[in-house]
């Protein structure tokens, strides 16, 4: 291996060592399996390894204790996926723990993230997603279920939250030492508040505050938000501390940023952005993979979104983007991508933010909620269905 650059690249979460500190973060309707295995395949690809995590989309605790049969297919892993990197979302210790049992007895994954960051108003309404944490005890409770079911397993659990509510309620650095408590062997920090939604600039300030009261716990702190380019990677963590980086958005229509980032903390030569052409390539290869999973016809409704990602940038006209969004098989596909198979154009600003963005916006939250943050009543209502969120 080379020697790192910036910044020593293993992350350590619990008894798993990672050899590179870029996570992909967990992003529903997105890090399905064939996704997960596309990134990895072009990391290997591209440098020879992959060798950071990769984490499965939210997978909702109660559908799955409840053997949902779309819940069980959405937490499969391919062979080649190691470590298994799953998340739940959850709101109630007891359903947590089940859900980790289940993972452990059943060999499901070898690690799991909790997400306490949604701010969907649907959940955060009923007081769940990232509503949760301003309730400490309860908060506290649900990481020390799953720790619990985990317990001598070898699997172990991180926990992923924002910066608080809103910026009059900052939950962050309490709900660190309260995983760190509980056992969790990990803290991913999306540097945002719940209010703030996507919007906004990523506050990196707020992970290097998580880091330095973290110190001395043992558990790593991972930054996220706002990673795009190949060299922001290395710039959050020199500039906060943190032990690894959890990459979102960039990576939507981007596969190819794992290679990048990884690349770069290494001192190598970073991967040069795709042609237009091999995006052709890659697009095919993200529809091949999810119609392996999922059958053709579901592939080529879910490729729909990741093409408007992928040819971002490009001048490939409003009416090639139609056509691809209308295929109903893979030939069409491939037969739709043929006039751009040999392109060698290059996208204009590849490397900006995409996906979810939107404006800041009061966080919904159940009557009275902000007035105890003791009260360790679970909430009703606040699940998540069919892990759509
Ligand atoms: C489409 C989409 C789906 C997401 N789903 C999840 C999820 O299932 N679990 C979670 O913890 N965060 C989820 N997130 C939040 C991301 O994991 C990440 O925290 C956020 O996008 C900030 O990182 P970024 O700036 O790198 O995108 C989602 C984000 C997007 C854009």
């Amino acid at each position: 291996m080379t020697a790192p650059a910036t910044h020593q690249p293993a992350l350590t979460i619990g008894g798993i060592d990672l050899d590179s500190p870029v996570i992909l973060a967990p992003m529903a309707g997105v890090t399905n399996m064939p996704f997960r295995v596309l990134c990895r395949e072009i990391e290997q690809e591209l440098t020879g390894t992959a060798s950071g995590l990769y984490v499965c989309e939210m997978i909702t605790a109660r559908a799955m204790v409840a053997r949902n049969a779309k819940t069980l297919h959405m937490t499969t892993f391919a062979a080649s996926e190691t470590p298994r990197s799953m998340q739940l979302y959850t709101v109630d210790p007891k359903f947590t723990y089940e859900a980790v049992r289940m993972i452990v007895e059943e060999d499901i994954a070898d690690h799991v993230d909790m997400n306490f960051g949604c701010p969907v108003p649907k959940v955060t309404r009923k007081g769940g997603g990232c509503a949760i944490p301003y309730k400490r005890r309860l908060y506290g409770n649900i990481v020390e279920a799953a720790v619990r079911a985990a317990e001598g397993s070898g699997v172990p659990i991180t926990v992923k939250f924002r910066i608080g509510i809103d910026d009059e309620h900052h939950t962050h650095l309490d709900a660190g030492r309260i995983a760190a408590d509980a056992g969790a062997a990990g803290v991913a920090l999306h540097a945002r508040t719940g209010a703030q939604r996507y919007s906004g600039t990523a506050h990196w300030d707020e992970i290097g505050r998580l880091v330095e009261h973290m110190d001395g716990t043992g558990v790593p702190v991972i930054g996220n938000g706002d990673i795009f380019a190949a060299d922001d990677a290395a710039k959050m963590m020199a500039q906060t501390g943190c032990h690894g980086v959890e990459v979102g958005r960039g990576c939507l229509g981007r596969p190819w940023l794992f290679a990048q980032l990884g690349a770069q903390l290494r001192g190598e030569e970073i991967p040069p952005e795709p042609t237009l052409g091999e995006v052709a390539r890659i697009i095919y290869r993200h529809a091949e993979l999810l119609a392996a999973h999922d059958g053709e016809e579901h592939a080529c409704r879910d490729i729909r979104k990741h093409t408007g990602w992928y040819l971002r940038g490009f001048p490939v006209g409003g009416e090639f983007r139609k056509s691809l969004a209308q295929v109903s098989t893979l030939a069409e596909l491939r037969e739709r991508l043929a006039p751009i198979a040999g392109s060698e154009e290059l996208a204009d600003h590849a490397d900006d933010a995409r996906g979810r963005q939107g404006g800041s916006a009061k966080l919904a939250l159940p009557e009275g909620w902000l007035d105890d943050p003791e009260d360790d009543t679970v909430p009703v209502g606040a699940e998540i269905e069919n892990n759509g969120g």
